[in-house]
């Protein structure tokens, strides 16, 4: 009895061993990469992304090289060349309206130093959208790429989240006498344009992607989607759609979100679920370290539903940028998809574009040649028959 005994406590010490030194192997080998690779986006996340189509050319600011950015002729550009989606950045102003611009101060792409002289640093919070109103967002293009200037460049107002669902679904702005005309409620000028059927709309229907800053505008970019009929997840308008054009703005994947900021993620996971979201990131965060920074950044995209991961393609310490082959697969094995930003020239379009999923571009017409949506580059034709 005292040998069996023995015997078997013998057999669970070797069998308590064996499973230490099984569990410690496989915890050496487990690293926080590998494991990632296991982790996937929840089915929700794989049904919403699916809303995005492949190849996305995704119209940067509209344009920044063909005319200035973010404003009507480089979103009714975009859209008449064929790209699927407008994508600009969300400023709220004084009177808490939301514009379109990229920067937080006003100087580089307006005329803001001589309207306003006294303010020596402008920012775009600071003055209602009237004030807004009265700057001018062509000229500076005009005096900076003289061989892309075109007259009616000069004046361009800013434009409304509103302003730009309207180009989207093939308006524009009513003009009189090339003004702007206003919207007029008791005698007062409210801010607002009035707008008209785009006579040279040639019927694409593109999406919008929408960057957000550190500016909390979430729930009020949820109300204005809403009120907009562009709220996929909520009674979402039927926009009307031709054969043969692009029908983006009218699919489910007509919205898309993105920021750098990991707080307006969680804000778009609170207000707006169920719409396509990405999360950017640039190469000064992953500086040095870009195999710890791409498991922990997919992680966060997993627990906050984020189906998209935007990352910069350009770097001066890393030919890849965060867009190197391996970087690409780590992401797609989460289930996640890969729209990369900035691309302008037709090496970057050779380089990434077959690795990835979509292109932010100022140069939408590059990318619909590389993808072989467009013949022959028909930039200056379209622009032309817009009347600038
Ligand atoms: O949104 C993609 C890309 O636009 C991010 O860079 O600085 O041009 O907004 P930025
Ligand atoms: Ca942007």
């Amino acid at each position: 009895m005292a040998v069996k005994q023995k015997t078997m406590i013998k057999n669970i010490l070797f069998l308590l061993m064996l499973f230490t030194l099984l569990s410690g192997c496989s915890s050496q080998t487990n690293t926080t990469e590998s494991k990632i690779i296991d982790k996937m986006i929840s089915d929700n996340s794989v049904k919403v992304r699916k809303y995005i189509k492949k190849d996305a050319v995704i119209a940067h600011r509209g344009t920044m090289y063909w005319a200035p950015e973010e404003t009507e002729p480089a979103f009714r550009w975009a859209r008449n060349m064929g790209a699927d989606y407008f994508e600009f950045d969300l400023q709220l102003t004084k009177d808490s309206i939301l514009v379109a611009i990229h920067d937080n101060i006003l100087s580089r792409t307006s005329d803001v130093k001589e309207v306003y002289p006294d303010i020596s640093k402008p920012r775009v919070k600071d003055f209602t959208l009237k004030e807004l109103r009265n700057l001018d967002f062509g000229s500076w293009f005009n005096e900076m790429y003289p061989e892309r200037a075109k007259e009616k460049f000069a004046g361009q107002p800013i434009l409304t989240l509103k302003d730009i669902i309207m180009i989207a679904e093939g308006n524009r702005l009513l003009r009189i006498n090339g003004e702007p005309a206003k919207e007029v409620i008791d005698n007062n000028w409210t801010g607002n344009y009035l707008y008209e059927k785009d006579l040279q709309d040639n019927k694409n229907r593109p999406g919008i992607y929408i960057e957000t800053k550190k500016n909390h505008l979430e729930k009020l970019l949820q109300e204005e989607l809403k009120n907009a009929g562009w709220l996929i997840t909520d009674h979402p308008k039927r926009i009307k759609t031709y054969k043969g054009k692009l029908a983006v703005g009218n699919s489910k994947g007509r919205v898309v979100l993105q920021s750098f900021h990991k707080k307006s993620i969680e804000q778009f996971n609170i207000y707006l679920p169920g719409i396509p979201k990405c999360l950017l990131i640039n190469s000064i965060e992953a500086l040095g370290v870009p195999k710890a920074f791409y498991p922990k950044t997919i992680d966060f995209c997993i627990k906050n539903n984020v189906e998209i991961l935007g990352p910069d393609i350009s770097n001066k310490e890393d030919k890849d940028g965060l867009t190197a082959p391996w970087m690409v697969e780590l992401i797609h094995n989460s289930g996640m998809i890969v729209h990369p930003y900035t691309f302008n020239n037709t090496a970057e379009f050779e380089k990434f574009g077959s690795l990835v999923d979509g292109v932010f571009t100022n140069r939408a017409d590059l990318a619909l040649l590389y993808y072989k949506r467009l013949q022959s580059n028909i930039s200056e034709k379209v622009l032309a028959g817009l009347g600038y």
